[in-house]
């Protein structure tokens, strides 16, 4: 199936690693040309030049953080000068440490705020009017399984992406007379570094073994295991591509199942 995305322009925040990583590697498998951005400069590189040789695609990466708006602001400006548009916006960020309410702090909320919900209003406003000019943007934001259902101990994320939610669906109001589509993807429990640091903070907290609590993760998915960063990053592509043209405001869950409401 033709997924109409080769060499169109897709930026991907935060995708040194994880899901981000895979995000810029599946645009790439489709011939778009990727911009990545992540905040070690090593790991970035590693992973754009991999990226390039295997796709034989340009690939644009710039060191930055995303809770910088005049980073992201000259990032996109990068991305428009070298490859003439930014057709295609994902927006990325690590996650908030896994805590119960009354051990986060004022600087814990902050950071969240930052990194999980104005990273991607960040980037929406720096992206927009260059998608407008085209009358053509896909616009997709990374958030999680909590935008649904909340999970224990994860007050910080339960909370803050409930606002990236009520973001997407405003911008998909706003800007579905000009060809974009703004749509939220919300992973499971998905085998990345971030699910590590998780599995250590709860086995900390909760004196069973890391190896316990992956169990209970893969048990609680119907599918019964981890999800992959890949295949999160399809979910991604298909959504960016010409196949899911008439899917604006929604939040797709990519969990295994995991997500137990109707
Ligand atoms: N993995 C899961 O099970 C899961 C489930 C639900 C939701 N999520 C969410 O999905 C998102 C991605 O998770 P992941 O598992 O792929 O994480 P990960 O493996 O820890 O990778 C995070 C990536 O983001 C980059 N990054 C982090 N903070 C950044 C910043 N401020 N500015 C720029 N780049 C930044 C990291 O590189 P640098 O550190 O070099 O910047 C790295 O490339 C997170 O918000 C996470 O909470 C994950």
């Amino acid at each position: 199936m033709d997924s109409g995305l080769k060499n169109r322009v897709a930026i991907v925040a935060a995708s040194s690693q994880g899901i981000g990583r895979a995000t810029a590697e599946a645009f790439a498998a489709e011939g778009c040309r990727v911009a990545m951005c992540a905040r070690n400069v090593q790991t970035l590189q590693s992973a754009a030049d991999e990226i390039r040789k295997r796709y034989n695609i340009e690939v644009l990466a710039v060191p930055l953080d995303v809770t910088d708006p005049v980073a992201v602001h000259d990032f996109v400006a990068a991305v428009v000068a070298k490859f003439g548009s930014a057709d295609i916006c994902v927006t990325n960020a690590g996650g908030p440490p896994a805590k119960a309410f009354l051990s986060t702090t004022l600087e814990d909320w902050k950071k969240a705020v930052d990194a999980n919900f104005l990273s991607a209003v960040y980037f929406a406003r720096e992206v927009i009017p260059h998608m407008q000019r085209k009358r053509w943007g896909r616009i997709i934001t990374i958030t999680s399984i909590t935008t649904k259902q909340p999970v224990t101990d994860l007050v910080l994320s339960n909370a803050v992406r409930a606002a990236v939610v009520g973001l997407v669906k405003s911008l998909a109001n706003e800007f579905g007379k000009d060809g974009i589509l703004v749509n939220n993807v919300g992973p499971g429990y998905t085998a990345t570094d971030r699910l590590k640091e998780l599995a250590k903070s709860c086995s900390a907290a909760s004196g069973k073994s890391e190896e316990e609590i992956f169990a209970s993760w893969s048990a609680d998915a119907p599918l019964k295991r981890l999800g992959d960063p890949r295949e999160i990053a399809n979910a991604i592509v298909w959504l960016a591509s010409e196949r899911a043209s008439y899917i604006t405001g929604q939040t797709i869950l990519v969990d295994g199942g995991m997500y137990k409401g109707l």
